[in-house]
């Protein structure tokens, strides 16, 4: 994010303001997980594929785990373009947590592309998404690479234990460009506290990691 804790500008347009090690600290984070979820509309607007470098791809294999992880998409309406860069790419397997509003034509298109797990409810179950990778993918380690309303919902439900942050020398301003956790006006149910567990300096860029606290502490 900017000084201004803005992640992207009121446009929601993809926008390259962090650097090249930026990147690979993303790309590390992510070599490290067992799952990388990602919300529909950043996988819309950045058409991101989600995958890891050869190099994190030994690494990983090295410590015994998949080549890459499992990419795992969240949306409530389930309008996703199967056309999208991520579908072309066979890194790893694709999951879709949905509801069965998702359309019909959506889901013949998706088919043998991604497994889909659509639910009755309105909204998709974060907790029992969770409970579901853990169960059925063996995932211990999941990564959220936002977005912000992905990144939220999460927090809301407790589903957060640890944040990578990393604040980028530039500010943007408007109130309406997203902040870390979205464009809502809404407080938080309850502040949620940070303990920091890490913070490094490289060039003009702070890169933090934050424990969450639990509600219980
Ligand atoms: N600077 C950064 O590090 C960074 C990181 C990530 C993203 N971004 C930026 O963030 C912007 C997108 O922000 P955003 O908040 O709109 O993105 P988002 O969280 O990726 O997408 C929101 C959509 O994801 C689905 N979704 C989110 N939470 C859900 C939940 N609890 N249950 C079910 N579905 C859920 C819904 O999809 P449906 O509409 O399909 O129901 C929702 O409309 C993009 O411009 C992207 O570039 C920046």
């Amino acid at each position: 994010m900017t000084v201004d804790g803005k992640i992207t500008t009121r446009n929601y347009t993809p926008v390259d303001f962090t650097s090249r090690e930026d990147k690979q600290h993303l790309f590390r984070q992510r070599a490290l997980a067992d799952a990388v979820l990602i919300g529909h509309t950043t996988l819309k607007r950045d058409n991101v594929r989600l995958g890891v470098s050869e190099d994190l791809r030994q690494e990983r294999m090295a410590r015994g785990q998949t080549p890459a992880p499992l990419r795992v998409i969240v949306s409530n309406e389930g309008k996703i373009d199967s056309q999208l860069k991520i579908f072309q790419w066979e890194v790893s397997k694709i999951v879709i947590f949905s509801t069965e509003r998702m359309p019909a034509d959506v889901r013949a298109a998706l088919a043998g592309k991604a497994t889909l797990h659509l639910t009755k409810s309105r909204n998709v179950d974060l907790a029992d998404m969770l409970r579901i990778l853990r169960r059925d993918y063996k995932v211990r380690r999941a990564a959220c690479e936002g977005g912000p309303t992905l990144f939220r919902s999460m927090l809301e439900h407790g589903l957060i234990d640890e944040l990578s942050l990393t604040i980028a020398p530039y500010l943007f301003g408007g109130a309406v460009a997203p902040t870390l956790t979205g464009a809502s006006k809404e407080f938080l149910p309850a502040s949620v506290r940070c303990v920091m567990k890490d913070m490094r300096v490289i060039g003009d860029e702070c890169f933090l990691t934050y424990r969450i606290k639990s509600e219980k502490g």
